[in-house]
C-alpha cells in the first residue's frame, strides 16, 4: 500500500507531498506538532494530544487550521488510507506561507500536514534490557512547554547520545537539575519507592504519556512527587525511566556510564511499563 499524506487540504501520495519554500515552518520553525500513537487501530490519548495542540497554537497565536471535529476526520482518514493498525500519526501546523518577514504575516492561512506510518514501538529488547542515557547542558529556549517544531537543540542532543552509544540525552538546567530528554520525559524512583518527575514548568513539555503514567500511579496507589531532581540524585536513585508517545516507557539502566540501581530494569518501572501498554491497548 503506497503512503498518503494530507497537505494543503488534499490527500496526496507521500512521495509527492510538498509544502511551499516560504512556509514559515521551513523558514522560521514557526509551527507546532503532535505525535499520536495508533494501537490496534485506535488513537491513544487523542483528546489530550489535541488539547495540547490547541495550547501550543494559542501560545504562538496561530489560528486553528480547522475545528476538532474536522481534524479528527482527517486524522482517521490518513490512518485508514495508510492501512495503519499500529503506528503513529504526525500532525504539524505552521503559521502558513508568506513572503519572508519575521513579524506575523497579515494574510497567511495556517498550514496543516498530517502523516501516518506503521510501527511505532522501539525494539522490544530496549524494554527488556533497559537503555543508557547521557547528560548534556540544556541549551534550548525558555518555552519548552510549547510543542514547537524548532527542535535543532533536541536534534543535536539526540545525535550526541547516539554517538555516545546511548538512547537518549537528559538535558540539565543551569541549577544542575534534569529538565527532560530530547524527545522524552525523565523520571526516577527513590529508595522510598516514590516516583519523581519534574513539575510542568516552561522548561519541559508536559508529555501526554507522562499524564497517562500519573493516572496509573494514582490508580495503583504508588506515590508521586512532581519536583525537580539533580543528576546526582538520578545517578543514586533506585530506578529511572523515560516516557514518550514513541518510546512508551523505557527503563534507564545507565546514566553517563554509571549503573542505576542494579543496572537492570527496576520492578516499579516494569510494572508501570506493563500498565501503560494495557492503557494504550484499550480503546478510549
Ligand atoms: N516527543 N519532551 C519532549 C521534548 C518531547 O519531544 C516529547 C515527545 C516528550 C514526551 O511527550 P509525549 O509523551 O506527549 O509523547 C517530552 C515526540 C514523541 C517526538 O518529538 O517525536
Amino acid at each position: 500500500m503506497s503512503r498518503i499524506a494530507y497537505v494543503a487540504g488534499r490527500y496526496v501520495p507521500h512521495r509527492q507531498a510538498a509544502v511551499h519554500i516560504e512556509d514559515r515552518g521551513y523558514q522560521f520553525a514557526d509551527g507546532v506538532y503532535e505525535v499520536i500513537s495508533v494501537v490496534g487501530g485506535h488513537l491513544v490519548d487523542e483528546e489530550p494530544h489535541l488539547a495540547r495542540l490547541h495550547r501550543s497554537l494559542a501560545e504562538l497565536r496561530i489560528p486553528l487550521p480547522m475545528e476538532d471535529a474536522a481534524l479528527k476526520i482527517v486524522i482517521r482518514e490518513v490512518v485508514r488510507r495508510n492501512g495503519v493498525d499500529t503506528g503513529i500519526v504526525y500532525l504539524q501546523v505552521t503559521r502558513g506561507v508568506a513572503p519572508r518577514e519575521h513579524a506575523f504575516p497579515k494574510a497567511a492561512k495556517p498550514a496543516l500536514v498530517v502523516t501516518s506510518r506503521r510501527s511505532r514501538a522501539p525494539d522490544p529488547r530496549l524494554g527488556r534490557d533497559g537503555i543508557a542515557v547521557i547528560t548534556i547542558p540544556d541549551i534550548r529556549w525558555q518555552r519548552c512547554d510549547i510543542k514547537s517544531v524548532a527542535l535543532v537543540a533536541n536534534v543535536l542532543g539526540k545525535q550526541q547520545a547516539r554517538e555516545a552509544g546511548a538512547y537518549e540525552a537528559w538535558q540539565i538546567d543551569r541549577d544542575g537539575k534534569v529538565t527532560e530528554g530530547t524527545s522524552t520525559n525523565a523520571w526516577i524512583v527513590t529508595h522510598d519507592d516514590i516516583v519523581v518527575t519534574r513539575a510542568p514548568d516552561t522548561a519541559i513539555l508536559s508529555g501526554v504519556t507522562r499524564l497517562a503514567i500519573f493516572d496509573i500511579i494514582r490508580r495503583e496507589g504508588y506515590r508521586l512527587d512532581e519536583r525537580m531532581f539533580s543528576v546526582a540524585e538520578a545517578k543514586a536513585a533506585r530506578e529511572a525511566f523515560l516516557t514518550s508517545t514513541t518510546a512508551d516507557l523505557l527503563p534507564v539502566v545507565r546514566i553517563d556510564g554509571a549503573p542505576v540501581g542494579e543496572g537492570t530494569p527496576g520492578p516499579l518501572s516494569q510494572k508501570l511499563r506493563a500498565a501503560y501498554f494495557a492503557h494504550a491497548a484499550s480503546p478510549a
